[in-house]
């Protein structure tokens, strides 16, 4: 059974596999429109299981629409309104019952080690739609959308102001998979990981860590950010956001990247906060493909679960 968890868990010729796949199948439905199956669809007789711990609005619009053109259904369940994760019913019992009813489960998950539990009890694949610690299908669809718009991301530089945070540690997992240099600005207190870092280190990844965002985007193919405050931090955020002020991308920063730098913030963004408006709607910016590309990146990966 494969399961979708971690970006470092998979075969880097999987992982390659899975983007250019997404890239022709994109291409081939050019013509058609958003809502119409693929015309090679296969997925049928497939179900879907969406759990949501957390908001979401791309996650969960991009796999609803991955789903139904690869000709599948979905289901979405509420881990508010379910029994998943109360005490009326242990996450044993709910994965049994899910694995009978659907043949491949996406979860959003508050707490990483919850969703490996769960998984364990699963008789399907099971996606991670985020966690504490990744957000690995935002990082693929990223990738795609980079290498769109760029060409091949390997040997490219990117770099990562703000929080050191679960989408930055899905790309620090990439640039060790897909040998890509990252250049991480952020403050001290903010920095990843260490147990992330490590894994990374002893892979012998190209990256480089900094207080200087002038430093890290010197140089850079394409300036990364996310919200300061991801859900459910639980510390001063004010405390956090004073921290952070110097990370904001900017027209400056991204000045001093390379000149055809692209800007990618996975959403939703905190305008004037991590980014400026002039950033984000400017022409370097990238956030409206890579939203898009949620769905084909995601479809590639379903596929590739159920293969
Ligand atoms: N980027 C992303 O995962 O967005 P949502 O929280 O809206 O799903
Ligand atoms: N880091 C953010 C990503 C949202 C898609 C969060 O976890 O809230």
């Amino acid at each position: 059974m494969k399961n979708f968890i971690n970006i470092s868990d998979i075969d880097k010729k999987d992982l390659r596999k899975i983007i250019d796949h997404a890239k022709l199948q994109k291409q081939k439905r050019s013509n058609l429109s958003k809502s119409a199956i693929d015309p090679d669809a296969y997925l049928t007789d497939k179900t879907l299981i969406m759990i949501f711990e957390k908001s979401s609005t791309r996650t969960k619009i991009s796999f609803e629409l991955a789903m139904k053109q690869l000709g599948g259904q979905i289901v979405m369940l509420n881990s508010k309104e379910s029994h998943y994760g109360s005490r009326e019913e242990s996450v044993h019992d709910t994965a049994k019952v899910l694995s009978q009813y659907g043949d491949i489960v996406m979860m959003r998950a508050n707490k990483h080690e919850h969703f490996l539990e769960f998984s364990k009890h699963l008789d399907v694949p099971i996606i991670n739609g985020l966690t504490n610690l990744s957000h690995p299908c935002q990082i693929m669809s990223d990738i795609m959308t980079f290498e769109e718009l760029r060409g091949p991301i390997t040997n490219k530089k990117i770099a990562w102001l703000g929080d050191g945070n679960n989408v930055v540690y899905s790309l620090i997992e990439a640039s060790v998979q897909f040998n890509f240099e990252l250049a991480i600005a952020c403050p001290q207190q903010l920095t990843p990981d260490k147990k992330i870092l490590k894994w990374a280190k002893n892979k012998k990844a190209k990256i480089f860590i900094t207080k200087n965002p002038l430093e890290a985007v010197n140089l850079a193919d394409c300036v990364m950010t996310d919200k300061w405050i991801s859900m459910g931090d639980k510390g001063n955020k004010n405390k956090k956001k004073k921290l952070l002020k110097s990370y904001q991308v900017n027209k400056k920063i991204m000045r001093s990247a390379k000149a055809d730098a692209i800007f990618m913030h996975c959403l939703p963004a905190s305008r004037g906060e991590e980014v400026t408006d002039e950033v984000i709607d400017g022409k370097q910016s990238a956030v409206w493909l890579e939203a898009i590309n949620r769905i084909h990146a995601q479809k590639s990966i379903i596929e590739w679960c159920l293969k």
